[in-house]
């Protein structure tokens, strides 16, 4: 906090100058999370807070799909991604051509994309999910058959809670969520009985059936909080528990983490440089972004 403190102040004057607010994903590290962030949360929280932004600038700090879907939703304001090289395995695994060969395959069948993709993929799906909403969004489409893309483990861990679709997916992986294994969660058990374990569902099904709870980052953040369990392993990237100990000293987290190498691009230092030069701006075309709203504002208007 020493290194960062002149940063922190720096940043927080210059939003005030430039009339800015950061949206910060909850894997952000703790001197952006705690330090300069004006809302934290999941993807889901994070697209529905841009719709409510009244600032003229919004600083990403998260991955780019997330600064694409804020300008997606305020086209009108500078959405600033303090480093473009921040993606995401999820969102690099299919392209629009994919959406296509996907609905040549199930013809009739609705799309559901994750809003891990890029704006690209988002028009030409027919709906987003997030993994907080997952299982609500693919309950209330119509017909049997759901096309779930890009994240195959979600879509295999959705179909165990929506039994009564066919749900069809693409072959991404989140780099992150596929390093744990079953035998991991089975280990850490074994070593202490009392431990509760919480993992994303972006990891593998037999990796969730280990678990006590499964949820996005904000449901892993309220299950925390609510629960109040004397040893936690958070089954997800390593922020996650640094951001949430603070509030939760009584909890001690225990177990292996994986360190996403998008999320982590994001610092103090590159989103001073962007606020300072106003450069990192995302741009969206304007005829990608009109349908790409369609399906995200189709995903909150279900989830309320
Ligand atoms: P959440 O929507 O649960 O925050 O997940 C986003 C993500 O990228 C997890 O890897
Ligand atoms: Fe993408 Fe996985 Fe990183 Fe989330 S943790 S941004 S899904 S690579």
């Amino acid at each position: 906090w020493a290194i960062a403190a002149p940063y922190v102040k720096a940043i927080n004057d210059l939003k005030r100058e430039r009339n800015a607010v950061v949206l910060a994903h909850n894997y952000m590290t703790p001197q952006i999370y705690h330090g300069i962030s004006d809302v934290v949360g999941d993807s889901l929280a994070l697209a529905i807070e841009a719709t409510r932004v009244e600032a003229d600038v919004i600083v990403q700090c998260g991955v780019h799909f997330m600064a694409e879907t804020s300008k997606i939703l305020n086209p009108a304001k500078t959405v600033l991604m303090p480093d473009m090289e921040a993606g995401c395995s999820l969102a690099e695994s299919i392209t629009a051509a994919g959406i296509a060969e996907m609905r040549a395959q199930y013809p009739g069948a609705p799309v559901v994309s994750y809003v891990n993709t890029t704006a690209e993929v988002k028009a030409a799906s027919d709906i987003c999910c997030t993994s907080a909403n997952a299982a609500q969004i693919v309950a209330a489409m119509e017909g049997e058959t759901v096309i779930m893309t890009p994240d195959k483990y979600l879509a295999q861990n959705v179909a165990k809670q929506v039994p009564q679709k066919n749900i069809v997916w693409w072959d991404g992986r989140c780099i992150v969520h596929e390093k744990f294994t079953a035998q991991d969660l089975r280990d850490f058990r074994g070593w202490h009985p009392d431990l509760k374990i919480i993992a994303h569902p972006e990891c593998p099904p037999d990796v969730l059936a280990e678990a006590d709870f499964a949820g996005s980052t904000a449901g892993i953040l309220d299950w925390v909080g609510r629960e109040r369990p004397g040893q936690a392993m958070l089954v997800t990237e390593c922020s996650m528990a640094a951001n949430i100990s603070d509030a939760h000293p009584e909890v001690e987290f225990l177990g292996p983490c994986n360190m996403c190498p998008y999320m982590k691009k994001i610092t103090l230092e590159k989103v001073l440089w962007s606020l300072h030069t106003m450069t990192g701006a995302v741009e969206v075309a304007p005829d990608i972004a009109d349908r790409a709203r369609v399906a995200v504002q189709r995903m909150i208007d279900l989830s309320r």
